[in-house]
């Protein structure tokens, strides 16, 4: 088992994290886009539901990736375990922290919060615009600004059951309290970065944003 004078010594002597370009893309591209809809624009505007279906697209690569991607990005890399992720935060409080190919165990259950939030936000958003295309939002915009009412009636958006309408209210309450918790989750996330890149003594953020920083990939 590593000693405290170990564990900080691997600390110190290790080597960056490699991130591939399809993690560096969905990571850059799920951070805009969540901070895009959860403070810039409106919910439910064109660009909202645009930047809804980025989200959903790199999602959805990131969760291939995870499986077909090289070793540090495969989730067999970085199991979701509570256990050791506790024990990475009591390490991290001590002033050591170990150095993990991957993820280390509390970023790893960072981002499987963030994967499965990103998904109920995703699936009450399509709920919410009965699974319409940001093209089809944008034709239905286009029509009820000139007047045309027609193709939203003939979607049944004319008339609804109390029931329909309160399981809606509640879809809505899913979504913007699911939107709330990523932004939540990203403070943490970013407080987990700042405080483990000091304590590891190297950036974090830079291989996220350059790769193989060793080989100036
Ligand atoms: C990054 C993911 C997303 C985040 C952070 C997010 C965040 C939010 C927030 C905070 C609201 C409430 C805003 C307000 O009341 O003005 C909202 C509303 C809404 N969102 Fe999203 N959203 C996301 C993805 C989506 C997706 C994928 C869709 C649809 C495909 C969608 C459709 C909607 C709709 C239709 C509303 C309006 C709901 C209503 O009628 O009040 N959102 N979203
Ligand atoms: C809403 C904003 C953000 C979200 C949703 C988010 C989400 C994530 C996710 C899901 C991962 C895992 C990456 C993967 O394996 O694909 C991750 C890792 C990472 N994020 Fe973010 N992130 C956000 C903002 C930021 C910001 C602003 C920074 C820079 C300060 C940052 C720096 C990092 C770093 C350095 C890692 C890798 C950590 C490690 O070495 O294990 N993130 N983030």
């Amino acid at each position: 088992m590593a000693t405290p004078r170990t564990l900080a010594s691997t600390a110190v002597g290790a080597s960056p994290s490699l991130w591939d370009p399809v993690v560096r893309l969905t990571h850059w591209g799920i951070a805009a886009s969540v901070l895009t809809n959860a403070v810039l624009d409106e919910g439910g505007s064109l660009l909202h539901v645009s930047v809804g279906w980025i989200v959903m697209a790199l999602l959805v690569l990131r969760l291939v990736w995870g499986v077909l991607g090289p070793a540090e990005a495969r989730f067999s890399a970085f199991p979701p375990n509570p256990v050791t992720a506790v024990r990475h935060l009591r390490q991290l409080v001590a002033g050591r922290v170990r150095h993990y190919p991957s993820h280390n165990p509390a970023g790893a259950l960072m981002a499987y919060a963030f994967w499965a939030t990103l998904a109920v936000v995703t699936a009450s958003g399509l709920y919410l615009t009965g699974g319409a295309t940001p093209m089809q939002v944008a034709e239905e915009k286009a029509a009820v600004a000139s007047g045309d009412w027609s193709a939203l009636i003939a979607e049944g958006g004319g008339e609804s059951s109390e029931e329909d309408k309160s399981l809606r209210h509640t879809v809505e309450e899913v979504h913007e309290v699911a939107a709330n918790l990523l932004l939540l989750l990203a403070a943490l996330h970013i407080a987990g970065v700042i405080v483990e890149g000091r304590v590891l003594r190297r950036s974090l953020v830079r291989p996220m944003l350059l790769g193989d920083v060793r080989r100036g990939k």
